[in-house]
């Protein structure tokens, strides 16, 4: 049966990436049907909410959505969308994959690091937030569980198994977040045990930090917390070349979502200069999810060798070209 796919094309850029995504996915052969939804400004535009009903519903009903960058007004008393996706569908990892591409402004040549973020809890789980009366003082909770720390670990080896990773790096703040940080490192030392064949080591965030800058290529797989994860993936992308080079997966055990990591760049939005990349990479992570990993790999090569030869590049990336002539050099490779 066909292969049914959510598309939330986005606010600013997003039409034109996805647009872009879109033909490409069609001219590497990949049949599937699309059931747009709207969400973000474009949606309180047109349904009077950020999160409508029916696109919730196709993104259940689907279980594979493809999503450009949304905006989240600011100062309105929104939630953010993604983080709202992200609880709703229990989306409990972010897979980020980093990869540099040669002649690029990316500060570092054979980079690949997947870092896997856990999504739902934490210190981004949203719990015991208070400010006292006087403002004098503010709290907030982080809370791991055991469950949700052996499913990240979990699904972090499985991924290197099933990808042929050699090593996958715990990373932590146990020393200091006796609690919290010591459990996950205590199910992560557990989970590790039941895969030999996997080398398993162990790094302390700041020390990754320096570490990711200094010797990058020491680096395989990265399973970690939210705020760790959230800080270190981006970190990666800078790696790369920028969030504009890095896709993002946000998985569950019934659905996944893929997407650029960037936003929705209003001040290029509606002028044809967004580089599809980010957005084009996440539809790759999307074949690979599908169990479509040859016409994923199709995809990358085409874009690599555009990105790596300069032929018709985006400004962002040294060139002077447009998202649609960059989108064509890719579909005439293919
Ligand atoms: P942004 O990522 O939209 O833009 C930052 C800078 O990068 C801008 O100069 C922009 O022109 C450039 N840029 C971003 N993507 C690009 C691309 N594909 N090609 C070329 N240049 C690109 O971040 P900003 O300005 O902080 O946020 C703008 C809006 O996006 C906000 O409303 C924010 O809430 C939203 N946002 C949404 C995200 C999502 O849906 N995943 C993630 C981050 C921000
Ligand atoms: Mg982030």
């Amino acid at each position: 049966t066909q292969q049914r796919i959510t598309v939330i094309r986005g606010d600013g850029i997003g039409p034109d990436i996805i647009d872009s995504a879109l033909q490409i996915l069609e001219k590497a052969g990949c049949d599937f049907a699309y059931d747009f939804a709207d969400a973000g400004l474009m949606a309180l535009e047109n349904h009077g909410e950020l999160l409508p009903q029916q696109t919730l519903d196709l993104i259940e009903k689907n279980k594979v959505t493809l999503k450009g960058p949304l905006t989240t007004p600011v100062g309105e008393g929104f939630t953010s969308i993604n983080v709202s996706l992200r609880k709703r569908f229990q989306l409990y990892a972010n897979v980020r994959p980093v990869l540099s591409f040669k002649g690029t402004k990316a500060r570092y040549e054979d980079i690949d690091i997947i870092t896997i973020r856990e999504n739902t809890e934490g210190m981004y789980s949203g719990l015991g937030q208070v400010v006292s009366a006087d403002g004098k003082e503010a709290e907030a909770m982080s809370k791991i569980t055991r469950e949700g720390a052996e499913r990240i670990v979990t699904f972090a080896y499985e991924l290197a198994r099933r990808e042929g990773r050699k090593k996958v790096t715990a990373v932590h703040k146990a020393n200091i977040l006796k609690s919290t940080s010591g459990l996950f490192l205590k199910v992560a030392r557990e989970i590790a045990e039941q895969y030999p064949d996997i080398e398993s080591t162990e790094m302390i965030v700041d020390n990754t930090c320096m570490q990711l800058v200094m010797n990058p290529h020491q680096f395989d797989v990265i399973v970690t917390t939210n705020l760790f994860g959230d800080i270190l993936s981006d970190l990666c992308a800078g790696l790369v070349g920028g969030l504009g080079m890095a896709p993002g997966a946000n998985i569950g055990k019934d659905c996944a979502i893929f997407e650029a990591v960037h936003g929705s760049a209003p001040d290029i939005a509606g002028k044809n200069l967004a580089n599809p990349t980010s957005v084009i990479l996440a539809s790759i992570q999307m074949l690979e999810y599908l169990d479509m990993g040859d016409k994923a790999e199709r995809i990358r090569n085409a874009l690599k060798d555009v990105i790596e030869s300069g032929d018709r590049t985006t400004r962002d990336l040294g060139g002077e070209h447009g998202t649609t002539d960059f989108t064509a050099a890719v579909l005439e490779r293919l």
